[in-house]
């Protein structure tokens, strides 16, 4: 019944088997026939425009990870700097040729810090708070990526259906294949600091508060017009009819770590409000690829 324990020469061979396969997407590998613009267009501009900026902020991320975490593990910088965030560039700069490709606008990418990162980083410097924004970046990236692969995997299936192979091969199809190996960095991350009991039982508290108070899904920077935006994706993903099933999915590993299956929670009630609230606001507000 016990699984091993996850140890840090662990991560770092994962992520070492990251780097060894999968190097950064080449712009010129990939095939940028599009049978149909109008219609993949028509179909999917929130769902491109959204995860090509998405990608695309991965360096926003970087100097938000600075700031929560000044004294960032080796481990941790090997994956973000030497690893992730290359390929998550490559991802955003081939989705962005797509936009384009397809007549619509590039990505409209934001790149300051937002002034809770600000407010968490002035606090950093203690190493109590460190390891509580420690725990909630893994957890977000956990969650994040997770939404990656969730999305990419329906997108594949859709772009198939309209016969747009090579998008759905050489584009998609490669992006897709590097975020599981995120995914599963971020969980193994979170999970050694859950198994060694690294956070007191007030610090693992005050990461639920914080989690509760402040979630936001992946891209929607707290801003209203960016989180319908999200939810032009979940409807253009189609996952709108079934929200409850995709938060469980994405949910699930936050649930186990920092709720410990509370209640038999099979995933945190932020998460359905947080997908519900974009879904609406999208339903009232639309699309808008670049917001004020
Ligand atoms: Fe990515
Ligand atoms: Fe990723």
């Amino acid at each position: 019944m016990a699984r091993p324990l996850i140890t840090t020469t662990a991560i770092m061979e994962h992520v070492r088997k990251l780097e060894d396969e999968h190097p950064p997407i080449r712009l010129d590998s990939v095939d940028r026939t599009i049978v149909n613009a109008p219609v993949v267009r028509e179909r999917f501009a929130p769902v491109i425009d959204y995860l090509a900026r998405v990608e695309l902020e991965v360096d926003r991320n970087v100097l938000e990870l600075l700031t929560i975490l000044p004294g960032v593990s080796e481990v941790d910088r090997y994956f973000y700097q030497d690893v992730w965030q290359p390929q998550e560039v490559a991802h955003g700069v081939i989705l962005d040729r797509l936009q384009v490709d397809l007549g619509l606008p590039p990505s409209n990418v934001f790149l300051g810090i937002p002034m809770r990162m600000k407010f968490l980083g002035a606090l950093a410097h203690l190493p109590a708070i460190q390891e509580i924004s420690r725990l909630l970046y893994y957890l977000t990236g956990a969650a994040t990526e997770r939404q990656a692969v969730v999305a990419y995997s329906r997108f594949t299936d859709q772009l198939n259906e309209l016969g747009e192979k090579a998008i759905s091969q050489t584009i998609i199809g490669q992006i897709k294949r590097q975020e599981p190996g995120h995914f599963a960095f971020y969980q193994m991350s979170a999970t050694q600091m859950i198994q060694d009991g690294v956070l007191a039982p007030w610090q693992l508290f005050v990461a639920r508060v914080l989690r509760e108070k402040g979630f936001a899904l992946v891209g929607t920077n707290y801003e209203k017009q960016l989180e319908a935006n999200l939810g032009g994706v979940l409807v253009g993903l189609e996952f709108d009819t079934e929200l409850e099933r995709y938060a469980k999915d994405v949910g699930r590993l936050e649930a186990k770590l920092l709720w410990a299956n509370k209640n038999g929670m099979e995933f945190p009630p932020y998460f359905l409000e947080a997908m519900r609230q974009s879904v609406d606001l999208y339903r009232e507000r639309g699309f808008n690829p670049a917001p004020a």
